[in-house]
């Protein structure tokens, strides 16, 4: 059904060329008035899942759908669908002016878009010159102006701060941050999490065509908590006294070291003291977004998702964010803990759930 809603549906897509598997049972709901990030490293399959959703690939399996209808199946789709992909070419004689005026006669707008959109995007002195000219990040803008010519409610972008400069890159943000306010739907992909953390609310995190992360930004943002590891001379005793104060994360590291979440040291240190437990050494390990980020896709955990309805999201995520190499090299080397198994267990079924908005009033 053409539900006019501007979401973007992906389910359960798959595509493989010849043995490549890029994209593997991926599914994904992108709700208009917000941006959404779309990230993976390099080959994680972000261009290959863009083309199937606009129509340029068939997939494997699993179908995407925009308002509701798979894109071949939208009636007008330039009014529906704006998307910059990668390596876009323009007639290198043509004027930017006169590119944007052929494309807008095709799918039917008057000259005055043209106008328009150069003024969105910041072209409109550079309009009469030749395209062939034309710097990266101008070559960018005017394949944004291109997308944005039939007013469309979506826009899918691939990698759109390539070749912008940091100038380039705030003017991006503002803009798709604004056009999101207007209720309009914005999925924008890129290799790199701090080149869109400042625009975007939602993420989608790929590795290896398969989703590691789907869900607020913000979800992600708060597991990124530091946590105290110290030295107590008796750990179970400081354990005991740690869990009655309500602090629950903790891991059982070697030689009686404790890792504890959530917690600031003076607190550790006084519970500590109140307990009647020696300290012997203590210190806080920080993780930052972009390190979670390296460590949802660097493989290790290939095939694992997380999931952030579940109990032990902050749990899973502090763990494996501090699996990193720079983690390991520490003092203290760890292993997981008493009960974590050394690869995370299959997904079960019902725990997919949380790929799925949780539903309310969707229609
Ligand atoms: N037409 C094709 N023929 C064969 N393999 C392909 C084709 N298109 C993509 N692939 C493979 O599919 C995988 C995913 O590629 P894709 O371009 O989707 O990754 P990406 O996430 O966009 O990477 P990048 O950040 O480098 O743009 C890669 O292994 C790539 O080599
Ligand atoms: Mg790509």
């Amino acid at each position: 059904m053409h539900d006019g809603s501007g979401r973007v549906v992906v389910q359960n897509l798959t595509k493989t060329f010849g043995q490549v598997l890029a994209v593997q049972n991926l599914s994904f709901t992108v709700e208009p008035g917000s941006v959404t990030g779309f990230l993976g490293p390099n080959g994680a399959g972000k261009t290959t899942t863009l083309r199937m959703l606009l129509g340029l690939v068939t997939p494997t399996a699993g179908h995407a759908t925009i308002n509701g209808r798979p894109f071949h199946h939208l009636g007008n789709p330039a009014r529906v669908v704006g998307a910059v992909l990668e390596a876009q070419s323009f007639h290198p004689n043509r004027t930017a002016r006169n590119h944007l005026r052929v494309y807008a006669a095709a799918i039917g707008m008057p000259d005055q878009r043209v106008e328009e959109v150069l003024h969105l995007v910041g072209l409109r002195d550079a309009a009469h010159r030749g395209v062939g000219g034309f710097s990266m990040g101008m070559r960018q803008r005017l394949a944004l102006a291109t997308a944005l010519l039939g007013d469309p409610q979506v826009l899918v972008l691939d990698e759109p701060s390539n070749g912008l400069d940091p100038e380039g890159i705030v003017w991006l943000r503002t803009f798709l941050q604004g056009f999101a306010r207007q209720g309009r739907t914005v999925l924008v992909s890129s290799h790199l999490l701090s080149e869109v953390e400042q625009t975007v609310e939602q993420v989608v995190i790929l590795s290896r065509g398969q989703t590691m992360y789907y869900g607020p930004l913000d979800q992600l943002r708060k597991a990124q908590q530091s946590r105290v590891v110290v030295r107590p001379a008796d750990a179970p005793r400081l354990t005991t006294a740690l869990e009655e104060a309500g602090h629950t994360t903790i891991e059982q590291l070697p030689e009686g070291v404790l890792a504890v979440a959530g917690v600031e040291p003076e607190q550790v240190g006084d519970l500590a003291l109140e307990a009647g437990v020696a300290i012997y050494g203590m210190h806080t390990q920080q993780a930052d977004l972009e390190q979670i980020f390296f460590q949802l896709t660097s493989g290790q955990f290939s095939g694992a998702q997380l999931n952030p309805a579940s109990p032990h999201f902050q749990q899973q995520l502090l763990h494996q964010q501090y699996q990193q190499p720079q983690y390991q090299q520490q003092q203290y080397q760890q292993q997981p803990p008493p009960g974590w198994p050394q690869q995370p267990p299959p997904q079960q079924p019902e725990q997919q759930q949380w790929q799925r908005p949780q539903d309310g009033g969707q229609q």
